[in-house]
């Protein structure tokens, strides 16, 4: 049996940062399963399908085949066999995935492919209904959150210093909606696991916050 650590929370909390830096220290797999969704939106934006039409998207959700492969421990999602990691972070993308995501036949295509990886290999996989639905039996949960605030400038100095150019309050605005969005669809949606240790890091380093969830690795 493999060994799986699910991490869930609303955008920007810092999932992604600290599930990277816990699978290097555990060495094991880092799944982000947000950029699986993420490679799904960007087939429907390329197609021209927007992505409030939720006939069309899933009419259209069999033909993008999302697949994951690792390059020196870095996870590259691929669409169709193309290597999409660097198209799918901007904010367009973002926000078609949070509506595209709410779509079941799009939900059961990427959580049966999530559930082989964890079946295959140790891992820690980052989400929004991994230790709620995908992994209901994995060894650790957490719920890792913010303040909104916190999130949107994170998300903010992210961007910017890929020099993308953003508007905090619109950020915050955008990320306060897809929240919304994400815990308030009919299928899976964003919540606390009951048996899932919440960890707020408003105020903690990444340090901190991965120092915390080792700890609740090792217990077990
Ligand atoms: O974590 P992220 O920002 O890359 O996620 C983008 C969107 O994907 C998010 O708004 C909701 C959706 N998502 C989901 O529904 N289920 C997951 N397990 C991961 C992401």
């Amino acid at each position: 049996m493999s060994y799986n650590i699910a991490i869930d929370g609303p955008a920007g909390a810092g999932k992604s940062t600290i599930a990277r830096a816990i699978a290097k220290r555990l060495n094991i797999i880092y799944v982000d399963t947000g950029a699986m969704y993420r490679g799904m939106a960007l087939y429907m934006l390329r197609r021209g399908i927007s992505p409030d039409d939720s006939q069309a998207v899933i009419a259209h959700c069999s033909e993008a085949d999302i697949t994951l492969k690792y390059e020196n421990g870095t996870q590259v999602v691929c669409l169709n066999g193309e290597n999409v990691n660097d198209c799918i972070r901007t904010e367009e993308v973002g926000n078609a995935t949070s509506k595209i995501s709410a779509l079941p036949p799009v939900r059961e295509r990427i959580t049966a492919l999530q559930r082989q990886l964890a079946a295959a290999s140790d891992c820690i996989m980052d989400g929004r209904d991994i230790g709620t639905c995908v992994l209901p039996d994995a060894d650790v949960k957490i719920y890792l959150t913010a303040s909104s605030a916190v999130r949107a400038r994170r998300r903010y100095d992210e961007l910017t210093a890929k020099g993308q150019s953003c508007d905090l309050a619109q950020i915050q605005a955008d990320m306060e909606e897809r929240d919304y969005r994400d815990m308030h669809r009919m299928v899976s949606p964003l919540r606390q696991a009951e048996d899932a240790v919440l960890v707020d890091s408003s105020d903690m380093t990444p340090e901190q916050v991965m120092e915390t969830i080792l700890k609740l690795c090792r217990k077990r």
